[in-house]
Parts: C-alpha cells; sequence; structure tokens
C-alpha cells in the first residue's frame, strides 16, 4: 500500500517541496498516494487551491481521523509554542516527524509530540523546488532506513550529520545561503544599472557566470576557493583591485559576523520555551 504524506504549515518551503516532489511525480506516486495539507491561514490555502487544484488534499484538525506515516512540521519555529497537542492525533508510533523548525531541537519536538521518537530535524533550502536542493539532516534514532529518506533524496542531495550541535551553523550556510547568494547579485546588479547597463542585460550576465562558477567548482572540486579565486586573479590587474577593495572593507570578517548573528538568532529562536 501507497503511504501518504502531510505537510504542517504550507508557506515557501511548504509549496517548494510540494514543487520537488510533482517534478518527479513518476516516482512520487509509485511510493506515495496523496499529500495532504494542513494550513492554518485561509489566504495561504486559497492560494494553494488555485496553484495545485486537485493534487492536494486539504484536512482540518477538527474533523480527521486518520494517521499519516510521514508528517513535515514545515511552520516557523514560533508556532510550536502554540497548542499543538490535538496535533498529535495525527500520529501514531509508524510516523516519521520532518522537523525543518530553524533552532528547534529534536527534544523540543518530542516534547511537543511524545507519541514517537522517529523525528529528523532537517534543514534545506528553496532549490528543492526544482530539486536541486541541499538537504541537511540529524535523527533522533541512529538508523535510518532509505524509505525515510525517500522524500528527501527526491528534492535534492541529502546528507546526514553525526551530531545536533553544528545545526545552527549549518542552518545558515543551506537554509540561508540562497539568500546571501542573491544578495551578492543583488549588489552588483544595482553597482552595474548605475553605471548604465541595463537590467534584464545584467540579470543575464550575472546569471550565466554565476552558473558557469558553480559548474567550475564542481569539475574542480578538489581545488579549494583560495586557489581558484587565485588562478582568476592575474598581479596588478581588475579583479586583483576589486578583491583589494573587499579585503581592505574586512568582507571576512562581515561574512564572519552576519554567520555569528544568524546562529545567535537561531538559538533564541530555540530557546523560547515549548508551552
Ligand atoms: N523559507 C526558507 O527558505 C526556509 C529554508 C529552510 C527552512 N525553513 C524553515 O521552514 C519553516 C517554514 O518556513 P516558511 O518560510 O515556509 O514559512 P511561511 O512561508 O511563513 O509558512 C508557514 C505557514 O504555516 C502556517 N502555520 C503556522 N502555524 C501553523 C499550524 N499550527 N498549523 C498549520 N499551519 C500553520 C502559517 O500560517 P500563518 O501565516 O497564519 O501563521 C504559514 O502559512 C520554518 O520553520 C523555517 O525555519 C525555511
Amino acid at each position: 500500500m501507497r503511504d501518504e504524506v502531510l505537510i504542517i504549515g504550507c508557506g515557501k518551503i511548504g509549496s517548494s517541496l510540494i514543487d520537488g516532489w510533482l517534478n518527479k511525480k513518476k516516482y512520487f506516486y509509485k511510493k506515495f498516494s496523496r499529500i495532504y495539507v494542513l494550513e492554518k491561514s485561509l489566504k495561504r490555502r486559497n492560494l494553494l487551491k488555485k496553484k495545485y487544484k486537485k493534487k492536494i488534499f486539504f484536512i482540518e484538525i477538527k474533523n480527521i481521523k486518520k494517521k499519516f506515516k510521514h508528517v513535515f512540521l514545515s511552520f516557523k519555529p514560533k508556532d510550536l509554542n502554540s497548542d499543538l497537542n490535538s496535533y498529535n492525533n495525527l500520529l501514531d508510533n509508524k510516523t516519521i516527524i520532518y522537523s525543518l523548525l530553524a533552532g528547534k531541537k529534536i527534544l523540543d519536538i518530542n516534547q511537543i509530540f511524545p507519541i514517537n521518537k522517529n523525528i529528523i530535524r532537517l534543514m534545506l533550502n528553496t532549490p528543492i523546488s526544482f530539486n536541486h536542493g541541499t538537504i541537511v539532516f540529524y535523527p533522533f534514532k541512529n538508523r535510518v532506513n532509505k524509505n525515510e529518506l525517500f522524500l528527501l533524496n527526491l528534492v535534492g542531495n541529502v546528507y546526514k550529520l553525526k551530531s545536533e550541535k553544528f545545526f545552527d551553523l549549518i542552518t545558515v550556510i543551506v537554509g540561508s545561503g540562497p539568500a546571501f547568494f542573491y544578495y551578492l547579485l543583488e549588489s552588483i546588479e544595482k553597482t552595474a544599472i548605475a553605471h548604465g547597463l541595463n537590467k534584464s542585460f545584467v540579470k543575464k550576465i550575472l546569471i550565466n557566470t554565476y552558473d558557469g562558477t558553480g559548474k567550475l567548482i564542481l569539475n574542480n572540486f578538489d581545488k579549494n576557493y583560495e586557489d581558484l579565486r587565485k588562478n582568476v586573479t592575474s598581479k596588478g590587474g581588475t579583479t586583483e583591485a576589486a578583491i583589494k577593495s573587499l579585503k581592505e572593507n574586512n568582507f571576512k570578517r562581515l561574512i564572519y559576523n552576519s554567520i555569528k548573528n544568524s546562529i545567535k538568532k537561531a538559538k533564541i529562536l530555540g530557546s523560547k520555551k515549548v508551552k
């Protein structure tokens, strides 16, 4: 019998998951029969209905009797503090709970959903929507079988962490990674436009440059970033002038501090007491 998956809180990341699964529907529907969504916001539910039509099924907590085998917690970390006791009715001891809640430790999730220990803490990013996501996980129980990772493998590359210790750092690198990248592109685009270049042309050459660079990095996996940079930085040249300015303005320190602040925020979100 095929399983059913439930997404609780279907905002940006919940719908990215659905997009990724539906892109691979041939594989998805071999093992899964339906995608269910439990979404608090009416506005969001209407948007999802319009986008996915009959491809997803909505449930309401008060009139649902069934138990789900796969449950994704995809609401904001602060919402773990709301009263979720009734959500335990959706689970049994076979349910796998996948938590996407930044900063929330496995034990916090277990405290709210004590019914089972089959919890997987995840961090991922929006490229999952077209199956190029990065997914890092840490499981409550040490052994995780292939079936439990099927839904994750469909949407990107999956990596297991041996300890939960570094999860907040992983959250910045993986979860916030796309935003870091967009911010860099946004800054270059702004400068180029200020110099008079056409916006759509800048967009094209930026995409091409960074897509090509990403592929080049993959092709030179054994080389480190510093060597790759030095390889394209001629002495006395234009790139060197640009990098010199970044160094003088302490670019690495800025990145270090922004990661540090993000980790701090994850700890604050994580430490807010679960009622
Ligand atoms: N966005 C990213 O790129 C990203 C990347 C990695 C991980 N994450 C993690 O993914 C989670 C979701 O992020 P998001 O950006 O997708 O958030 P989002 O767009 O705000 O979506 C969350 C949705 O869940 C709903 N919700 C809240 N409490 C609920 C409940 N008890 N039952 C059912 N629905 C509920 C919210 O409704 P209301 O608006 O009415 O509250 C909202 O529509 C977060 O924990 C975040 O840390 C996000």
